[in-house]
């Protein structure tokens, strides 16, 4: 039985506050997680408060409901309490920060009372045997970096490593073999949001470099890597506008699809996140045609890791795989209520990260328990790399 829930504002990476929770049981469990935050949030996500007021919100209304009323472990009684004590339908209530941060510290404290580390505890006993790809994200601009690319990130893809952690390494140093070339090139430049180098180059430039960087480090390493993007395109579309808004021009919906189409064909791009606007189906599902046999089109800002939206994307066919952010629903269980609806389609998951994020590693757990397919949690960074040596633990049987 759960004892006592603890809220706290602690830093994000971006140093705003964010809200962090610890949750005690009478068994002596403990668990604590903290809440992410995105800057190019998608518009029908679940209502982050500001981190004081959702503090408030959740020890008023929420708190009450679960200090001596559920079990850590029983992970959907958790998070019932936690929509019960919100009453709204996008935890506008007590905030999403508060509910993702209270549903991942409950779910810890559970995993701390059996022993079993919390992939197992997640995803039960025969978990923990598959490992996802990490898409390391090493040139970006977009939302994340002021004066960088319009695409808000390129993502190397590192699908031949035979580990997780040769995968890691690998896109570490494909990070630094891209920074290597901006030196050569005399394109200097600090770091966006997820640790990605943030040059002011255009778009074309950036794939120049993706491609070569991802060759040398492929030859280095001796197995294959790609590489992707997050277009983020619902951040440049402006209907006001005709559509797509670029530095140098506007793109039709049309002419978006047949761009990023050409893209795909040109660098064998492995992953397409959100290529077009949050609200056209119907444009995913043309370029999911074009392109689905061999490359991810990834619903992010399109599905919120909810499953009305990927409902609706699965019938129209828009996309063939979903990003799955727990804080965009707001609990674990609404989290793996999408995984499940995904995976029961044939939809690839890719557990992600926030571009403002802490050193909480649960999303680490989420991706070997759902034997998600890739996780997207950056490439080098302090908050990043919390992630990525989590996973190389599991791995290594160390946690
Ligand atoms: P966000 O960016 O966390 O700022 O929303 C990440 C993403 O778009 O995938
Ligand atoms: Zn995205």
């Amino acid at each position: 039985l759960v004892t006592d829930v603890r809220l706290r504002r602690v830093l994000d990476s971006r140093g705003n506050p964010t809200v962090e929770a610890d949750v005690l049981t009478e068994e002596g469990g403990f668990g604590r997680a903290a809440a992410p935050s995105g800057a190019s949030t998608g518009e029908y996500e679940a209502i982050e408060l500001p981190a004081a007021e959702a503090i408030a919100k959740a020890r008023e209304d929420a708190v009450p409901r679960l200090v001596g009323e559920v079990h850590a472990g029983n992970q959907r009684e958790v998070d019932r309490a936690l929509h019960v004590a919100d009453g709204t339908e996008d935890f506008s209530g007590i905030g999403a920060n508060s509910a993702v941060a209270i549903s991942m510290a409950a779910a810890k404290a559970g995993a701390s009372v059996t022993g079993a580390p919390l992939y197992q505890h997640l995803g039960g006993t025969f978990r923990g045997n598959n490992y996802p790809i990490p898409l390391g994200n090493v040139i970006g601009g977009g939302e994340h970096a002021a004066d960088a690319t319009d695409i808000q990130e390129f993502l190397a893809a590192p699908v031949g490593a035979p580990s997780v952690s040769e995968a890691i390494f690998a896109n570490a140093a494909v990070h630094g073999e891209v920074h290597d070339i901006l030196m050569e090139r005399d394109e200097p430049a600090g770091k966006g949001d997820e640790g990605a180098w943030a040059p002011s180059i255009d778009d074309e430039e950036a794939f120049e470099i993706m491609d070569e960087a991802t060759t040398t480090v492929a030859d280095e390493v001796g197995f294959e890597i790609r590489f992707g993007l997050d277009v983020a395109a619902a951040e440049m579309y402006d209907e006001a506008e005709g559509g797509y808004v670029y530095s140098d021009r506007v793109r039709s919906t049309e002419e978006q699809v047949e761009y990023i189409a050409d893209l795909v064909a040109e660098y064998d791009l492995k992953y397409v996140e959100d290529p077009l606007d949050e609200d056209d189906y119907e444009g995913f599902a043309d370029l999911t045609e074009k392109v689905g046999d061999r490359t991810l089109v990834c619903g992010d800002d399109l599905f919120v890791t909810n499953t009305d939206r990927l409902g609706e994307g699965i019938q129209q066919g828009a996309a063939n795989s979903i990003l799955i952010k727990p804080n965009q629903i707001g609990t674990l269980s609404d989290a793996f209520d999408a995984i499940e609806l995904a995976v029961e389609n044939a939809y690839g998951h890719v557990v992600s990260h926030r571009s403002g994020e802490t050193e909480d590693a649960t999303i680490a757990h989420l991706a070997v328990a759902t034997d998600a397919p890739f996780i997207k949690t950056g490439a080098v960074a302090g908050e990043r790399t919390a992630k990525l040596n989590e996973l190389i633990r599991i791995e290594d049987n160390a946690v």
